[in-house]
């Protein structure tokens, strides 16, 4: 690797996020390697970007010196540095203990410490002057994400010349929780740095537009407001996925083979029930792993006949409540296990590694029922490449309510994860329905994903964004 003098070439659409599509890891043999970081924004943003001529600037895991990197798919990487200490207080601190959970209902307790915030304004500071020395004069600067929302307001300050746009990936919670925010006007100011401030629902836009008038005082509707003599759009944009590649590569060959090998060796089960999370407690992987372990209980579901795969990738690992969580997970899965398995029979098949999308996609495959139950989401990007990957059109999505996605894939089975007789009762019904229904229901899902995905994700809001259009010839979205 190089580590050298940033990269000081310049473009005309510069992508901000916290994360690079490349995570600084290391191997069993303590070498460094590198590779696709895992959430749902990567996901998102990386198959769009791909060959554009773009610039994304963001950090790539690890602390010390910004590493020089190299194009990749075409795309430039500008690599914001982080210390030790910004780790602590920007990344693991105010962005994932602070905003995360009051963005997430506060399902854990959101904590406040005021070097927190010194450090957020420090590490978004960075990021903006980043920013200023990459993008091209009249450049569009499409900013993502919870971690980065005082960057609109510092980067219109440092280039007024700039087209900024603002997408949060994650819930815009109501103005109760938000109001607990010590920092909240600070907050709001920063996002309307933007022309264009994107949520996933309208509700989230709603909750916003309510906020800046509570807190600022500022005239707004859901669709805009005026901040001095700028007028803010504001709107909803459910980010998707590219619904082709992931049909492509769940219908290739290998990874046909891939799933029938996987099914075998899970023991050729009548039914196998899926999930795939990052251990995140927002995603009830407990409240899930309850409602499978009392259905045991119960008789209601035979561990001969239907086995639940949990893939839970470990995240923001030396978060407290991260770790709390993972450890609570592997004692309900090995009580489980011990309680209802046999020998070379699990109850469930626990896997905390990253994959890579051919592996996924066959996991997909194989998995009769998709259980995809958090207690609060954005979107759930998971719920996407499971349709998208059924090409054969059979397959049962359970989704919780309180996922983006139920808005737009009404035809799964909806649940509630915070009623556990609810979650059995769905999961019952969706190792039960009717072929016929399901089949039905998963076809009406794929056609929605076929015209609703990354690109005219990309397309809607680059579209809004930039009322001259010329970013979307860019993308190749026309
Ligand atoms: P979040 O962004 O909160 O993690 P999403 O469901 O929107 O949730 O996105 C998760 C993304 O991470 C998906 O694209 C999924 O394929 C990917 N992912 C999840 N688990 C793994 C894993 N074990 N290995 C590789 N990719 C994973
Ligand atoms: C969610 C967030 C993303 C984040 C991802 C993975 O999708 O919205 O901004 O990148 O989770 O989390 P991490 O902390 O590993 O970046």
């Amino acid at each position: 690797l190089l580590i050298g003098m940033p990269e000081m070439r310049q473009s005309s659409l510069v992508v901000v996020a916290n994360r690079l599509p490349i995570d600084d890891s290391v191997a069993p043999d303590g070498a460094c390697e590198w590779r696709r970081s895992p959430g749902g924004l990567v996901s998102a943003l990386h198959p769009l970007l791909r060959h554009t001529p773009a610039t994304w600037v963001g950090w790539a895991g690890g602390t010390g010196p910004a590493p020089a990197l190299p194009d990749i798919d075409g795309v430039r990487m500008r690599s914001v540095p982080l210390s030790g200490e910004d780790l602590r207080d920007h990344y693991e601190g105010f962005a994932n203990a602070t905003l995360w959970p009051i963005y997430h209902d506060a399902v854990e307790q959101p904590q406040h410490h005021r070097r927190w915030w010194d450090a957020y304004q420090r590490v978004n500071q960075r990021f903006a002057e980043a920013t200023a020395q990459v993008a091209e004069p009249g450049a569009v600067v499409w900013v993502q994400d919870y971690h980065l929302q005082l960057v609109p307001g510092l980067l219109r300050t440092l280039r007024p010349d700039l087209r900024i746009g603002f997408f949060l990936h994650v819930p815009f919670p109501p103005p109760e929780l938000f109001m607990q925010l010590p920092r909240r006007a600070e907050l709001l100011r920063g996002m309307l740095g933007a022309d264009l401030v994107g949520f996933q629902r309208a509700q989230a836009a709603h909750n916003f537009a309510q906020l800046v008038t509570k807190v600022l005082g500022l005239p707004a509707t859901d669709r805009r407001v005026g901040v001095e003599d700028r007028v803010v759009r504001i709107g909803a944009f459910p980010v998707s996925i590219d619904t082709v590649e992931m049909a492509a590569l769940a219908d290739r060959p290998d990874v046909a083979d891939r799933a029938h090998r996987l099914r075998h060796d899970l023991g050729s089960p009548d039914q196998v029930i899926l999930s795939v999370d990052r251990m995140d407690y927002t995603k009830g992987i407990e409240q899930r792993l309850k409602a499978y372990s009392e259905l045991l209980a119960g008789g209601h579901v035979k561990v001969r006949d239907t086995v639940l795969v949990q893939v839970a990738v470990p995240s923001r690992e030396r978060v407290s409540q991260y770790q709390i969580l993972r450890d609570r997970v592997e004692r309900e899965v090995g009580r489980i296990n011990g309680e209802f398995g046999r020998v070379g029979e699990p109850a469930i098949h626990y896997l905390t590694q990253p994959f890579d999308r051919a592996e996924l996609a066959a996991l997909y495959r194989v998995a009769d029922v998709m259980a995809v139950t958090p207690l609060r989401d954005g979107m759930n990007l998971v719920a996407k490449e499971y349709v998208a990957a059924r090409v054969d059109d059979s397959g049962a999505l359970l989704l919780s309510e309180f996922a983006g996605a139920a808005a737009e894939l009404p035809q799964a089975y909806l649940v509630n994860p915070h009623d556990l007789e609810g979650l059995k009762q769905g999961l019952l019904a969706a190792l039960r329905a009717d072929p016929a229904d399901v089949g039905e229901r998963m076809r009406s899902m794929r056609a929605y994903l076929h015209e609703h995905d990354i690109r005219a994700w990309a397309r809607s809001y680059l579209s809004t964004l930039d009322q001259s259009g010329s970013m979307l010839t860019r993308l190749g979205g026309g």
